[in-house]
C-alpha cells in the first residue's frame, strides 16, 4: 500500500514504549519507517537492544538509530524502578540478531524529514534527539506534518517530581527547544493516562492471546505491571500506548489548544508544564492537548497489537 502515512518514532523502550511500537506497526493506515532511540527510561544500551529486540519479535524489520546517551545538559535519573533494570522486565531474554545503524538518531530525523514528505513524528521519551536535529536543522518543522509528544503533566501533578512528568523532567531543556520550535503539536500528557486507565484483570486477558508478541509483553511487562498494582491501584496505565492511539486515530480523540512552556529552572517546579489555559500570557497557542479518548477504540488498538503486525 503506497498511501500509508509515514511513520517515525523516538522513543526509549521501556515497557509502555513496547506497547505502543506494537500498535504501531499493526496499524494498517502508517508505515513505521524507523526508531531513533535515546537514553530514558533506561540507558541507551538497553533502549537500543531491546527495540531491536521487539522488532525481532514482532517480525518487523526496520532501521534503528541509537541517538544520545544523555540528557542536553544535566544528568537524570532513569525510570529502571518500573521497567527493569534492562528496561524490559529483566527476563535474560536471547540478544537480537540484528545491529542498529551506525547513523545517529538526530540525524536521521534530518534525513527522513526530507525522504518522507507528510512525515508523522511521535515521540514517546525524552526530547533529547529533537532537540539535537533542530539545533542542526531549524527548518525540521516545515517537513514534519504532525508531531506528537507523549509527556508533561498539564494541571502539574506529575510522575516524577511533585509537578513534573517523567519524559520531560529528563531534559527539561531538550522540551524547551521543542515546544518552542513548532508552531504546532499534539500533547498526550500523564494527567490524561491516568483518565485512561486499564483494569489489571482485563489487560491480563489480553495478554493471553496466543502470538508471540503478546507472549512477550506478558514476560516483559510483569514486573511493571506487579509494581503498578502494588503502587496505583486496580487499573494499569500505559502511557505511550494511549499516545500511540491519538496519533494514529486523532479523530477518536478530544483536544483543547492553547499556550504551553517548559519550566527549566524552578526549586520545585524544574521540568513542570507550564499551560496558559486563560490565555492570559497571548503565547502562541501551539499545543494540542489530549482531553479524551474512545476507550473502545483505545482496547481496539491494544488488543490488535497484540495480534501481530498487518493484523488489520
Ligand atoms: C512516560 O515516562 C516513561 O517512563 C514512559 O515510557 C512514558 O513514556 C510516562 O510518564
Ligand atoms: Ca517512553
Amino acid at each position: 500500500m503506497t498511501d500509508r502515512i509515514p511513520l517515525l518514532i523516538d522513543t526509549d523502550p521501556g515497557v509502555d514504549d513496547a506497547w505502543a511500537l506494537l500498535m504501531a506497526f499493526a496499524c494498517e493506515r502508517h508505515r513505521v519507517i524507523g526508531l531513533t532511540l535515546s537514553a530514558g527510561n533506561v540507558g541507551l544500551e538497553h533502549t537500543v537492544r531491546n527495540a531491536l529486540k521487539l522488532c525481532e519479535v514482532a517480525g518487523v524489520e526496520l532501521p534503528v538509530f541509537p541517538g544520545s546517551a544523555t540528557p542536553l545538559v544535566f544528568a537524570a535519573e532513569d525510570a529502571a524502578h518500573v521497567h527493569g533494570r534492562d528496561g524490559f522486565g529483566d527476563t535474560g531474554y536471547l540478544l537480537p540478531s540484528r545491529s542498529a545503524e551506525a547513523e545517529h538518531a538526530a540525524l536521521a530525523m534530518i534525513r527522513l524529514s526530507h525522504a518522507h514528505p507528510g512525515l508523522l513524528l511521535v515521540c514517546l521519551g525524552p526530547l533529547t534527539n529533537l532537540a539535537l536535529a533542530l539545533r542542526l536543522d531549524p527548518t525540521l518543522p516545515s517537513r514534519i506534518a504532525r508531531l506528537l509528544v507523549m509527556g508533561g503533566a498539564v494541571t502539574g501533578q506529575g510522575n516524577t517530581s511533585v509537578s513534573a512528568e517523567f519524559n520531560i523532567a529528563f531534559d527539561p531543556e531538550a522540551a524547551h527547544i521543542v515546544f518552542e520550535a513548532f508552531p504546532a503539536f499534539d500533547l498526550v500528557d500523564w494527567e490524561a493516562v491516568l483518565r485512561h486507565g486499564l483494569p489489571h484483570r482485563e489487560v491480563e486477558h489480553w495478554l493471553a492471546t496466543p502470538s508471540a508478541p503478546a507472549a512477550f509483553y506478558r514476560a516483559i511487562s510483569r514486573r511493571s505491571r506487579e509494581w503498578s498494582e502494588d503502587r496505583r491501584g486496580e487499573h494499569w496505565h500505559c502511557a505511550d500506548g494511549l499516545a500511540m492511539a491519538a496519533a494514529l486515530e486523532p479523530d477518536s480523540a478530544d483536544w483543547a489548544r492553547h499556550a504551553v512552556a517548559i519550566e527549566t529552572g524552578g526549586r520545585w517546579t524544574r521540568g513542570a508544564t507550564v499551560v496558559d489555559w486563560a490565555d492570559r500570557s497571548g503565547g502562541p497557542a501551539r499545543a494540542r492537548i489530549l482531553r479524551g479518548f474512545d476507550p473502545v477504540r483505545l482496547r481496539h488498538r491494544l488488543r490488535q497489537a497484540l495480534a501481530g503486525a498487518g493484523a488489520g
